[in-house]
């Protein structure tokens, strides 16, 4: 559900029109409906009722800190991967008691400003991290709280670059090694171990592989309990998939109702990390087309926005769904097929391949669907464009919660070095 739709022949978020914020700011940007973002969270930590669990948003989906705001407005904690998100989480209102803290590559910059912070808990990935960690905790007098993140060795059918929970990929500890780290873990005297933590994969479409992996991570805390190593918290990542095309993944509250069916008599408090089932179906990217050009095999249709401001298509040949912001109706629906692409000086700069689509002129406006997670996010300066704002509309309204970068902004970090020869003085 979203709260993007045609109205009176054009494409409205929430009850304004989308061409009417094109006007005043420009484009390309990205548009966030403020409702969808509440709705999407409601409904998962509804999915969840009564039962003990905290949504630690996965702050890498789209890190804006008014939508990191929003989230934490509503009780929501943090999933962070960097100094730079715990940052803005910190930034944000997030209390440091809400979240946590995951990644393979932790720098000790990172860890102490985690342990600064009194994050509820670091989701240890090896075992020389654990090590560091505990020195560290030891430098600042403290106790680390810890999980380890299992890696339990099961297939959840996604792309192979957003799979993490296979014995191939390089996140977590393998489930057969657990028990000895979580013996060594409990015996650092700066380490406290609070729980255990599981993310096998990105845009899941079936609760099969949650409940797999699920299985074992229960079956792994029921053994560590009688080895009298307590869990109290069972974080299950995040990973639920949204529909970008015919996709049909559970809804929250069959997701909800999966995970607890497992993990129901452990006495866990749950933790969870969703990202893209908050944010991806909230957010679109509007761009508009330059020009349309009939090539010898393919017709383009040139638009102002290029894979430095949407990657997901070209890395990872995702699909998104792309419509004119203006309704073509009746026999203007004379579909063509067509790439669109960006104006970056690569053949792989492209958001959408053989796609039909309306006759398209200059000037027309697109929606680029389902662009709320790991749009702006993965955006980039490439070509040295300007990174887009991003705009949040809340009901009549809407807000620049991020502006559009300036040419000075490009090169604010730069030093130009003075290479004129010098003038010897006597
Ligand atoms: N927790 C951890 C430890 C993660 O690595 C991730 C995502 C999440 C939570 C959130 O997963 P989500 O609920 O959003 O599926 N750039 C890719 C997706 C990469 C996901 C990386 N990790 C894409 O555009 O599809």
């Amino acid at each position: 559900m979203n709260s993007f739709h045609y109205q009176d022949g054009q494409l409205f978020c929430e009850q304004l029109p989308v061409a009417e914020i094109a006007r005043q700011e420009g484009t390309p940007f990205y548009l966030y409906s403020h409702e969808t973002l509440v709705r999407h969270y409601q409904a998962f930590d509804e999915a969840f009722g009564d039962f003990d669990h905290q949504i630690c948003y996965s702050v890498k989906a789209c890190s804006n800190l008014s939508v990191i705001s929003l989230f934490a407005s509503l009780g929501g904690g943090c999933d962070v991967v960097s100094g730079g998100e715990l940052f803005r989480a910190l930034r944000a209102g997030v209390e440091g008691g809400k979240i946590v803290f995951s990644g393979v590559g932790k720098t000790v910059a990172e860890i102490n400003a985690a342990l600064d912070a009194g994050i509820l808990m670091f989701n240890v990935e090896s075992s020389q991290e654990l090590d560091l960690i505990n020195e560290l905790a030891e430098k600042r007098s403290m106790v680390a709280p810890v999980s380890v993140r299992i890696n339990p060795d099961v297939d959840p059918q996604t792309h192979p670059y957003i799979s993490t929970g296979l014995s191939a990929n390089k996140f977590g500890i393998p489930i057969s090694e657990a028990v000895s780290l979580y013996q060594r873990a409990a015996n650092l005297p700066n380490i406290k171990v609070v729980g255990v933590d599981c993310h096998i994969g990105s845009q899941l479409t079936k609760v099969s592989p949650f409940r797999d992996a699920l299985d074992r991570v229960k079956s792994l805390i029921e053994e560590l309990r009688r080895l009298k190593i307590d869990i109290h918290y069972l974080d299950i990542g995040g990973g639920l998939g949204i529909t970008y095309d015919a996709e049909r993944p559970p809804l929250p509250a069959e997701y909800a109702q999966a995970v607890m069916g497992v993990v129901n008599d452990l006495g866990c408090g749950l933790i969870m990390e969703p990202g893209r089932a908050l944010v991806g179906n909230a957010g679109i990217l509007v761009s508009r087309v330059l020009y349309t050009k009939v090539g010898v095999t393919k017709n383009f249709v040139i638009v102002d926005a290029g894979m430095n401001d949407l990657v997901r298509p070209s890395l990872y040949n995702a699909y998104q769904k792309i419509v004119p912001v203006r309704e073509f109706t009746g026999k203007e629906i004379d579909q063509k097929t067509v790439d669109v692409v960006g104006p970056i000086c690569e053949s792989g700069d492209f958001l959408a391949q053989e796609r039909l689509l309306p006759p398209l002129i200059s000037g027309d406006l697109l929606a680029v669907m389902s662009s709320g997670a790991y749009g702006f996010t993965m955006s980039s300066n490439y070509n040295s464009r300007l990174r887009v704002p991003e705009i949040m509309v809340i009901g009549k309204q809407y807000q620049v919660i991020r502006r559009r970068e300036t040419f000075d902004d490009l090169v604010a970090g730069e030093i130009m070095v003075d290479w004129r020869p010098k003038v010897e003085r006597s």
